[in-house]
């Protein structure tokens, strides 16, 4: 079982992010296949694995290998639809049209995701990452001093105003409810590597004008959604994508609310705080 790395080949999907992964179903799910599968997650920031037509129990099996599980949804399984009676929270899915990293609300964002295709939208539904690391490395000497020291306020209710949501009292009470956080604008990991910490829940640079934030903020959003530093999945049934949420925006991109698209997803819990 040493020579597991030999029978994972690894394809990048582009120079810049993104790997397809080839192996048979026996190595994906072998537990010392979870090691080489985390590697390449980190160093690619997306597996894309065609066709893995995994079951949900051996989805949540190769999520433990890579990480560890967050609780959520049914054994592991959260929907993600913007079906409200197979997920009551199907609302809030709508922010994921936006670009975003999952859990700027927390201290500790979750690290990744695992998910499935299990019925695609007729239209749309098409998923997209971009990679902060590479965007970050990229960016001009000039840009990197100027953000060094920025810290950016976090919030879920701007996400849901920007997606559209109507506040209501009701949303309004949840919306409420989910802390504010600050987070540095580049995050100096554990790794040494860094990336941005932006997307649709960025609401300002603290203590900066709010005009100047607002253009700086939508400067490096159009910086790191530049098609050099993305991928976009065009999803088959029984595809399996897994993200390294650390260092990776993402967005679905629209599809009608009564498409039918259900995905299933396999949360991998957080590691390390933001800076
Ligand atoms: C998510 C997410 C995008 C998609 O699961 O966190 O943003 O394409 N999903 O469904
Ligand atoms: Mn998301």
């Amino acid at each position: 079982m040493a020579t597991v790395a030999g029978r994972i080949a690894a394809h990048p999907l582009t120079e810049a992010i993104g790997a397809r992964i080839e192996c048979d179903l026996a190595t994906l799910l072998a537990p010392e296949s979870g090691p080489e599968l985390r590697r390449l997650l980190v160093d690619r920031g997306v597996l894309l694995v065609p066709q893995a037509n995994l079951s949900d129990e051996q989805q949540v099996t190769l999520a433990s290998h890579i990480g560890r599980i967050r609780e959520e949804g049914e054994k592991g399984i959260f929907k993600i639809t913007l079906d409200n009676k197979a997920n009551a929270q199907a609302l809030y899915l709508k922010g994921s049209m936006n670009w975003h990293m999952d859990g700027t609300h927390d201290t500790v964002p979750v690290f990744g995701s695992l998910l499935s295709g299990r019925v695609l939208s007729r239209e749309g539904g098409q998923t997209e990452f971009a990679n902060s690391y590479a965007a970050y490395d990229a960016l001009p000497q000039a840009m990197k001093d100027r953000i060094a020291d920025l810290r950016v306020e976090h919030s879920f209710a701007v996400s849901m105003e920007r997606c559209g949501v109507e506040r209501t009292p009701e949303t309004a009470a949840h919306w409420d409810s989910i802390p504010l956080q600050q987070h540095a604008l580049v995050w100096t990991h554990a790794s040494g590597r860094k990336s941005l910490v932006i997307g649709c829940h960025a609401s300002h640079v603290v203590g900066m004008d709010r005009a100047e934030s607002d253009a700086l903020l939508a400067e490096l959003m159009d910086w790191v959604t530049q098609p050099r530093f993305t991928w976009r999945h065009e999803w088959t049934v029984g595809d399996l994508l897994i993200w390294d949420n650390t260092g990776v925006l993402h967005r679905a991109l629209p599809y009608p609310i009564g498409s039918g698209r259900m995905m299933h997803r396999t949360t991998l819990l957080g590691e390390e705080a933001f800076s």
